[in-house]
């Protein structure tokens, strides 16, 4: 399923290195993924989320906060699916592997690969699936915008919360694949910003301008939860854009903060790759 991030033939594995036919290797990790990121590409800038930031992030999805979501986006993925044999996944920038080990829960027939440009991110994926005992995943490091997978080789690919890349997602899809893009929804985490900003505001939705899709459906999931210790309220503030903006004053009002109940609202948007 993978290539070479170098010259894009298929990669064959031998032992623990995946080869291609061009001489170019890649070790799989002993915690069992794989490094596609190509040395020129590891711009430190450019390397997703920290070891802090999956900390952060796996304690507050471990929670549980996220999981009506999780679950929402796989029975969306079931019901497109509906008609795919042993359907191939991709979730592209799957972080730390929280909504990945749900997909493939919930699609036991299907394979899921998921990528992320973090090491961080992709090396804890493996350890959440070697502890959940999930079979039909496999990780890679890489980008979303330089996928490491055949061109027509999935029937979907997944984005949440993550970059979007059109071209690239439309390469690889097969013939009539699916895409889910999941967002913020204008109202998400609104208490969150009204105890952090003077003056809260909505999210715009996003645009992403993906002119090889065509918009097939798309549903705002909303739902409460309250957040009830300060340090789940500073593991989500750190996973939200808002961490930048925020003033001293702003984190110290979050701090202070022993629970708030907060609107968990999202955009899923399900695409049909367009025919030329
Ligand atoms: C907000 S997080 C979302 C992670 C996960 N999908 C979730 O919802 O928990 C965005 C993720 O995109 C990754 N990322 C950023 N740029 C990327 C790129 N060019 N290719 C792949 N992943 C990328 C980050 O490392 C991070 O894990
Ligand atoms: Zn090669």
């Amino acid at each position: 399923m993978y290539i070479c991030p170098v010259c894009k033939k298929r990669l064959k594995k031998l032992d623990n290195v995946l080869h291609c036919q061009n001489g170019h290797s890649f070790d799989i990790a002993r915690k069992g993924y794989v490094n596609l990121l190509t040395t020129n590409k590891r711009n430190p800038k450019n390397s997703g989320d920290n070891a802090d930031l999956v900390k952060a992030r796996t304690n507050f999805l471990d929670k549980g906060h996220y999981l009506p979501l999780a679950e929402r986006i796989a029975q969306a993925a079931q019901r497109e699916l509906a008609n795919s044999k042993q359907p191939v996944i991709i979730d592209s920038g799957c972080g730390e592997g929280f909504y990945t080990c749900v997909y493939a829960r919930q699609l036991p027939e299907a394979r899921l690969f998921g990528i992320d440009i973090s090491k961080a991110a992709v090396s804890h994926c493996m350890t959440r699936v070697h502890i959940a005992g999930i079979g039909n995943c496999e990780f890679a490091v890489a980008s979303s915008f330089e996928l490491p997978f055949l061109k027509e080789s999935a029937d979907m690919v997944i984005s949440t919360f993550a970059p979007v890349a059109n071209d690239e997602y439309a390469r690889v899809l097969k013939k009539g694949g699916k895409l889910i893009v999941v967002s913020p929804s204008p109202r998400h985490l609104f208490e969150l910003k009204a105890v952090a900003y003077d003056e809260p505001y909505e999210n715009k939705l996003n645009v992403y301008g993906l002119n090889k899709f065509e918009l097939t459906s798309e549903e705002i999931f909303e739902y409460t939860r309250c957040i009830e210790t300060t340090q789940d309220i500073l593991d989500l503030f750190s996973m939200t854009p808002y961490l930048y903006k925020t003033s001293s004053e702003g984190i110290e009002r979050l701090k202070a903060l022993d629970e708030l109940t907060v609107t968990c609202g999202f955009s899923i948007q399900v695409y049909t790759k367009k025919q030329f």
